[in-house]
C-alpha cells in the first residue's frame, strides 16, 4: 500500500502480532483495536457472513474483516483490506464532494501480517452511516448525480448497486460505498459510464423502460458528451441481454 494512503490513519501501532493505522479524529483509539483484534463483544449485526469475508457492524462502526486460512488465500489476501485502503483514498480525492452526497469516513486499517505483504487477517473499520439503508428501485433516480458526477471525475466505481449506495433517511443523503473495484482514468470515459448503468440496472432488475428513461436522464445531465440516446440505449441493452444469457 502506498504511504499516502493511510493519511487519513496516522495514528499507527502494534498489539499481539497485529499492525493498526488509525483516525486520531476517533473519540476511542482503544475501541477500534479491540475489535480489530476480534475481542469486543459480539456485533449489533451481520451484514455478510462469507468465506473469508465478514461485514458487521459494532454500535457506530463498521467492520470489514478479511480470515485467509489457507496458502492460497494467504497468497491473496494483499488484494483485500489493503486494496480497498489505497481505492478509498483515491476515491475520495477524485470525488471531491457533490450535494446531496457523503463517503464515510474510514477510521482504521488492520493486518496481522504472514510475510511480507500476505497475512493471516486484514480488515478496515468505517464510520456506520447512522440509519443507513440499501436504496430500492423506486428511488434510483436520485442516483443519477452520482453517475454523472463518477464520468465527470473520471473514476469508474465497478459495482455500483442497490447495496453500495445507501440511503439514511434522516439527512436524506446518499452514501456510495465499497471502493475495492475502483478505476480511475484521465479522461472521462463514455464506455465505463455506459458500462455502470447496465450494471446498476441489471443489478437491480429495472425494467427496460425505466431504465432507459434513467439513462437518458444521466445523458441529459452530460450535453457536452454528445452521445446520441439511441445510441447509448442500444448499447446499454446489448450489455443487458449478454449479461442475461450468462444467468
Ligand atoms: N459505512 C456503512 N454504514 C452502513 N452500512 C454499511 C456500511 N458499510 C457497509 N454497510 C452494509 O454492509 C453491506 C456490505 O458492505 P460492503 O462494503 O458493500 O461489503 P462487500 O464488499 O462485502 O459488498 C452493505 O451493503 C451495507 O448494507
Ligand atoms: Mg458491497
Amino acid at each position: 500500500m502506498k504511504k499516502e494512503c493511510l493519511e487519513y490513519l496516522q495514528m499507527h501501532l502494534s498489539q499481539d502480532g497485529y499492525f493498526f493505522a488509525l483516525n486520531p479524529e476517533y473519540p476511542s483509539i482503544s475501541r477500534l483495536v479491540e475489535i480489530g483484534l476480534g475481542r469486543s463483544d459480539p456485533p449489533d449485526v451481520y451484514f455478510k457472513k462469507k468465506r473469508r469475508r465478514i461485514v458487521m457492524r459494532y454500535n457506530d462502526v463498521v467492520v470489514k474483516r478479511f480470515e485467509f486460512n489457507t496458502v492460497a488465500d494467504v497468497l491473496h489476501s494483499y488484494r483485500y483490506a489493503p486494496r480497498e485502503v489505497q481505492y478509498y483514498y483515491d476515491f475520495v480525492k477524485a470525488f471531491g464532494s457533490l450535494e446531496g452526497f457523503r463517503l464515510p469516513k474510514l477510521l482504521a486499517y488492520f493486518e496481522k501480517k504472514c510475510w511480507w505483504k500476505f497475512h493471516y487477517v486484514n480488515g478496515i473499520i468505517m464510520e456506520y452511516v447512522s440509519g443507513a439503508r440499501e436504496i430500492n428501485s423506486s428511488e434510483i433516480m436520485l442516483t443519477v448525480p452520482l453517475f454523472v458526477h463518477l464520468y465527470r471525475k473520471c473514476i469508474y466505481h465497478s459495482d455500483l448497486h442497490f447495496g453500495n449506495i445507501l440511503f439514511c433517511p434522516e439527512n436524506k443523503m446518499l452514501y456510495p460505498i465499497d471502493y475495492n473495484k475502483c478505476f480511475f482514468f484521465k479522461k472521462p470515459n463514455w464506455k465505463a459510464l455506459l458500462i455502470s448503468v447496465a450494471h446498476f440496472l441489471d443489478m437491480g432488475q429495472i425494467p427496460d423502460d425505466m431504465g432507459k428513461n434513467f439513462l437518458v436522464t444521466i445523458l441529459q445531465a452530460l450535453p457536452e458528451l454528445h452521445l446520441d440516446q439511441q445510441e447509448a440505449w442500444k448499447y446499454v441493452s446489448h450489455l443487458l441481454s449478454i449479461w442475461s444469457k450468462g444467468n
